[in-house]
């Protein structure tokens, strides 16, 4: 059902870099051989601007962040700063966070709830379904020099939901959201309802890290990584002092360059069962989700999955202090890229509706003391991708590939209940090489609309 268009001789000319090379070159992904160019080559992100930020779906945030009429807030849609506001009549709208006149930002906080949206600049004033409803200094236009109805806020092309995630595109030839998210909504229905509903609870954390954005994209589904990188969390006593910890899952790939992991932590551990949700909620896994969907959830303990190309899940079964028992929570991540070697990343934390006030406060210490830029896991994950980065900015290191060949013969699981390609054994990096391969499509498409 997923459609796969090779690239046009013209869209691969086009494709073609200054120094002579295709991407189809420095993009080997069936082999798992990617350039180290792409990461840090001001010439690639250019082309990423116009054929990835301006063509995919981008997670915006979460209908509970803006519960009223009036609430907002302002985030990236690809690389463009948007206002997500809940307008007047309760619709959810996703508008250009620029001003009609001069450009200015509308909006220069995180989140508010607001009657209009005032531009700081000269004053115009916006309704918060985007029309532009009155401009200081009016009487001083003379006929047709300010035709007001023409110049509301700049909508998105796009905007969808799923589960109460809200995505949007600039794109207006892109696939609508249902057929862009293809089989990976039926993951995310275990991911954000398999109680009924998530809500986020608070801002996200917002921080700025010295890295490509596709290395911090690349880590979120490697498993390998954690028992070396995370070493100081085993010592702890954070984590299960077994270097095959996270290896009793599997991979999935769903097509359009979504990709997935279920690990079951410790094989057989309560705590690592139902996603390491407290038993009085197990039950409504059963109301919520399809069979299979269940015996996937009810199975293991932690997930992670991108939506491609920026918007990850992480449930991750973790302890927050030395020696602790493990407990669960639920973390979004989203990479803003800022400059080729410089990333902005947006942390929520979500909870399920259902939880309990006692699961809720162990889920948010355990996020704040592991994740986010305080947390002891990304300090961790991050000294690394800005080490690749750094170590990938020379002409050197820019003449050789890196190596994602783990499983690349390994075949897929037949037994796996759910939809996409399945691989036993979550050590593997078959999530990265589809990542990579997708993203050598939508570069080399000719009208890069990911269709
Ligand atoms: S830039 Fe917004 S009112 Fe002038
Ligand atoms: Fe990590």
């Amino acid at each position: 059902m997923f459609r796969t268009i090779k690239p046009s001789a013209a869209s691969a000319d086009r494709a073609r870099l200054s120094g002579g090379e295709t991407l189809e070159q420095l993009v080997r992904a069936e082999e798992g051989l990617v350039s180290r160019r792409i990461f840090t080559d001001p010439e690639i992100y250019r082309i990423e601007q116009e054929k990835i930020f301006e063509r995919a779906w981008f997670f915006i945030g979460h209908e509970s962040e803006i519960p009223n009429p009036g609430d907002l807030v302002t985030r990236p849609c690809g690389v463009d700063p948007v206002v997500l506001v809940r307008d007047d009549e309760g619709v959810i709208r996703v508008f250009l966070n620029s001003c009609r006149h001069r450009g200015m930002r509308v909006c220069r906080t995180d989140k508010d709830n607001a009657r209009f949206l005032r531009c700081p600049y000269h004053g115009w004033a916006y309704r918060t379904d985007g029309s532009l409803v009155s401009v200081p200094a009016e009487s001083h236009y003379g006929p047709g020099e300010l035709e007001k109805e023409k110049l509301g806020l700049i909508p998105v092309a796009q905007l969808g939901i799923y589960h109460g995630l809200i995505f949007a595109t600039w794109n207006e030839h892109a696939p609508p959201l249902k057929e862009w998210l293809g089989d990976m909504a039926w993951y995310l229905d275990i991911i954000v309802n398999r109680t009924g509903g998530i809500e986020i609870v608070g801002t996200p954390q917002i921080w700025d890290v010295d890295c490509s954005w596709k290395f911090a994209v690349d880590n979120f589904t490697d498993n390998v990584h954690v028992f070396s990188a995370h070493q100081s969390l085993v010592q702890l006593g954070m984590l299960p002092n077994d270097p095959d910890f996270a290896c009793h899952g599997n991979m999935i790939t769903t097509g359009n360059g979504h990709i997935l992991h279920f690990v079951k932590g410790a094989p057989g551990e309560a705590a690592f069962l139902y996603l390491g949700l407290p038993k009085e909620m197990w039950p409504l896994f059963d109301k919520n989700l399809k069979p299979a969907q269940k015996e996937i959830a009810a199975a293991h303990g932690i997930s992670a999955g991108t939506v491609w190309p920026n918007f990850h899940w992480l449930q991750l079964v973790t302890s927050g202090e030395m020696n602790g028992h493990p407990h669960a929570y639920l973390n979004f991540r989203l990479e803003l890229p800022l400059g080729p070697t410089r990333t902005r990343m947006y942390s929520w934390l979500a909870i399920d509706k259902a939880a309990s006030a006692e699961y809720r406060k162990i889920s948010y210490e355990t996020y704040v003391r592991t994740f986010g830029p305080g947390g002891i896991f990304d300090q961790d994950d991050m000294e690394n991708w800005e080490d690749c980065t750094i170590a990938n900015v020379g002409p050197a290191a820019k003449r050789h590939t890196l190596h994602h060949t783990m499983g690349v013969n390994r075949k897929t699981d037949p037994n796996w209940p759910g939809p996409g390609r399945a691989y036993s054994d979550s050590y593997g990096e078959m999530t990265q090489r589809a990542w990579y391969a997708e993203w050598r499509r939508m570069m080399t498409a000719a009208d890069g609309a990911g269709k």
